[in-house]
């Protein structure tokens, strides 16, 4: 059977207490919202997003990012709640499943259960100790009756410990004749979804309960919510690294960006943060050391590097405290304290310790370009742009600024003066 997909994120979010709209905050570098885009993605591609509050905002950023996702807006005055939220949509499909946008940690096989029958309407449901919070779902002899919202419930009813996960699959049909008939009569003035439950379950429908795991279903609401469903995303990544042969020193402390690729046998250690899409193929990441949305191919890097956006770094070495920018280093070594930004150093160059690519002068960037072989002394500087060529020495100390041609040396020194006995002079 044809399915649509309705993701509800119309809500306000004002526990998460920021400016950003609660859906756009990133888990592992991706807004909360768009992990549920791409699940929904492998299922069908009949998508609508409901939206209210700060709804353009919201718009252009999905819009930025994926093509063909429609967008309904709330009428969230008049028609405030889950169930307002499905009101005026037209469905294309026969079943419609509905998702919400802050449930970033569902994935494709739990909802499976969910589509995979019949049914009239499966429901997500979750055995809780403590269901603080949730909808209570009243269940007779295995048969589901009702949901009722906590708000609403009797103690007996508030002693229920079977919650509302709040996905659902429904017959489009049942929504075009329940929409329409639902109220507002209740603690909160809201039309809540959740009512038609009972209304289909008179009519003789059958409600499948479908019982789900609370890892998978959890809604964020807080900030704290935020950070527990990134710890369990980021457990996902790690373990599904390590499984294909990634190795990681306590990978509680390494943090990955769910768009970053780890392939062949690299090895991750301790404290490593990789972000953004970098991709790191066959390479050893030190401890402490920082990758932003770079390549790093057959490579040891740090410990405590920094390698920034737009950088290659193919069969070299960088040791501790180099900080790389927007270059490309192709079979080089620069083992310790070096700044090397808008700069290509191509095969058996050898950075020395401290040196600086001075490519800003305040006002521009400029490249620095180093051929092969090239030898650069420590605590030089290069003023850019300039060009090495292949075959060069540059003296310790130097401050190049001007290009170098092949097999020169290039030397910047004031001449050494040597004075004896001067110590005893000076101190008496
Ligand atoms: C809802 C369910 C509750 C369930 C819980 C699970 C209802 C009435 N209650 O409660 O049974 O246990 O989810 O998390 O459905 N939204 C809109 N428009 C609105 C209001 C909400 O689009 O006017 C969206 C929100 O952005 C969110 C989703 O619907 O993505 C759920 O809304 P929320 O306010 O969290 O619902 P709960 O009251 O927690
Ligand atoms: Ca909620």
């Amino acid at each position: 059977m044809s399915l649509s997909i309705v993701i509800l994120a119309a809500g306000q979010g004002t526990r998460m207490k920021s400016s950003i709209p609660k859906v756009l905050h990133n888990i592992s570098g991706k807004p909360m919202l768009f992990h549920t885009i791409d699940i929904a993605q492998q299922i069908c591609n009949d998508i609508t997003i409901v939206l209210h509050h700060q709804h353009k905002l919201i718009e252009d950023s999905i819009n930025k990012h994926y093509d063909g996702i429609k967008f309904h807006i709330q009428n969230a005055t008049e028609f405030p709640g889950t169930g307002g939220a499905i009101k005026g949509i037209r469905f294309n499909n026969d079943r419609v499943l509905i998702l919400n946008g802050d449930m970033p940690l569902i994935t494709k096989e739990s909802l499976e259960a969910l589509i995979d029958s019949s049914t009239d309407i499966n429901m997500s449901v979750i055995e809780m100790n403590n269901p603080i919070g949730y909808g209570r779902v009243v269940i007779d002899n295995s048969i589901v009756k009702e949901i009722v919202e906590e708000k609403d419930c009797n103690t007996k009813q508030k002693s229920i410990k079977r919650v509302n996960a709040g996905i659902y699959t429904i017959k489009r049909d049942l929504l075009d004749r329940y929409i329409p008939l639902l109220n507002n009569n209740n603690i909160q003035k809201e039309y809540y979804l959740t009512d038609i439950i009972k209304m289909a379950v008179d009519d003789g429908k059958i409600v499948n309960p479908v019982y789900v795991k609370e890892e998978e279903f959890k809604g964020v609401n807080s900030k704290l919510d935020l950070a527990k469903a990134e710890e369990i995303m980021q457990k996902r990544i790690k373990e599904s690294l390590m499984k294909n042969g990634v190795t990681m020193h306590l990978p509680d402390t390494i943090y990955i960006d769910i768009r970053a690729k780890i392939e062949g046998e690299s090895i991750i250690e301790s404290g490593v943060s990789i972000e953004g899409a970098s991709h790191i193929i066959s390479s050893h990441i030190k401890a402490n050391s920082v990758v932003e949305s770079a390549i790093i191919d057959s490579s040891t890097i740090g410990p405590l590097a920094r390698i920034r956006p737009q950088s290659k770094i193919i069969n070299s070495h960088i040791g501790n405290f180099v900080e790389i920018k927007k270059s490309t280093l192709n079979g080089v070594k620069a083992g310790h304290l070096s700044y090397i930004g808008d700069a290509t150093i191509d095969k058996g160059s050898n950075i020395g310790a401290g040196v600086i690519t001075c490519n800003y002068d305040g006002k521009a960037k400029y490249q620095t370009t180093i051929g092969k072989n090239v030898f650069i002394g420590s605590d030089s500087q290069l003023v850019a742009p300039l060009t090495i060529d292949d075959d060069v020495l540059i003296a310790a100390g130097t401050t190049l600024t001007k290009d170098i041609s092949k097999g020169y040396l290039a030397i910047s020194r004031t001449q050494l003066k040597v004075v004896k006995g001067f110590f005893y002079k000076f101190f008496k």
